[in-house]
């Protein structure tokens, strides 16, 4: 599998990627509430935002396969207006609720905590790839008991577990979270690896626009994905490569321990010239 990271603004580098060659956009851009990412692309005001979001889906667009999908991160302040504008070119077939499972510290006294991120997730055609196979969530044993009753024997939903809703309750990263990279905003990989296993087939390539600390090229790498993805901050671009070095080093290891163990079962029943 590939992993093509640039350390580069990502309006300038999709230019180079090929029409109908992605098959899913995972696009987790600034979200316009002026957060410091060691740069002013969180800087803008309400109506450069928009146009911005506009550009940039633009040149990310016309990358997608027709049976392609985008998934897109925002927040309730500004993801009405950009979703409407993806809308006049996609299909919305969800709007995902994250809910960050932020625990309740006292928070404002004059409205209420929000603790939740909107994520659209937009296809180009009706004919869309989408593997629910590889994303259901089992059944705990204590449901599949309160289900024994005869009208539910043998029900394969009951067997393969459920379809994931649309709202999605997995804690933040905290600072001591094993997964943390030094990054402010970086997602856990529970919520990217739904998307890469559900939109885009093995083999097959994820775009991200706005690696951050890289989590969507992790997802990628450990599920047998291509990738290809742009940072503009240097620092952050440091931690995704290392973050997928990480894995690419892991599969390594793995795939020598096994070649190790079947090469010993082998000696041990005389074919070593197998290897
Ligand atoms: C919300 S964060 C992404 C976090 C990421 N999903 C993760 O899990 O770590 C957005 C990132 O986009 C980067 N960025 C902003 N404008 C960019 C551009 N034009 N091209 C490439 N990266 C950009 C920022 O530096 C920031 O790291």
């Amino acid at each position: 599998m590939t992993s093509l990271l640039y350390n580069e603004d990502a309006l300038v580098g999709v230019r180079r990627i090929a029409d109908a060659s992605v098959d899913l956009v995972i696009a987790d851009p600034p979200y316009g509430l002026g957060k410091d990412y060691g740069n002013d692309s969180d800087r803008l005001g309400a109506q450069e935002y928009l146009a911005w979001s506009e550009r940039w889906l633009d040149a990310v667009a016309p990358k997608l396969t027709a049976n392609g999908s985008l998934y897109v991160f925002l927040t309730w302040q500004h993801s009405p207006e950009v979703f409407s504008h993806i809308k006049t070119r996609f299909t919305m077939v969800n709007e995902i609720i994250w809910d960050r499972r932020v625990p309740s510290m006292g928070g404002s006294t004059r409205k209420f905590s929000s603790v939740h991120d909107n994520i659209g997730f937009f296809v180009k055609s009706r004919d869309y790839y989408f593997d629910v196979d590889a994303v259901r969530i089992p059944y705990d044993a204590e449901t599949k008991k309160a289900r024994s009753r005869s009208i539910f024997v043998g029900k394969k939903w009951l067997e393969v577990g459920y379809n994931p809703k649309d709202v999605w309750s997995v804690s933040r990263l905290h600072r001591q979270h094993a997964e943390r990279a030094d990054h402010p905003t970086q997602k856990p990989l529970e919520i990217v690896e739904r998307m890469v296993l559900a939109s885009c087939p093995p083999g097959g390539t994820v775009l991200d626009p706005f690696m951050g600390s890289g989590t969507s090229a992790v997802a990628a790498a450990r599920h047998g994905r291509h990738f290809v993805g742009f940072e503009l901050n240097p620092d952050y671009f440091a931690i995704v490569q290392s973050r997928v070095a990480a894995v690419a080093t892991g599969q390594m290891r793995l795939a020598l321990q096994e070649h190790e163990t079947a090469s010993v079962r082998l000696d041990r029943t005389g074919a070593a010239a197998f290897d």
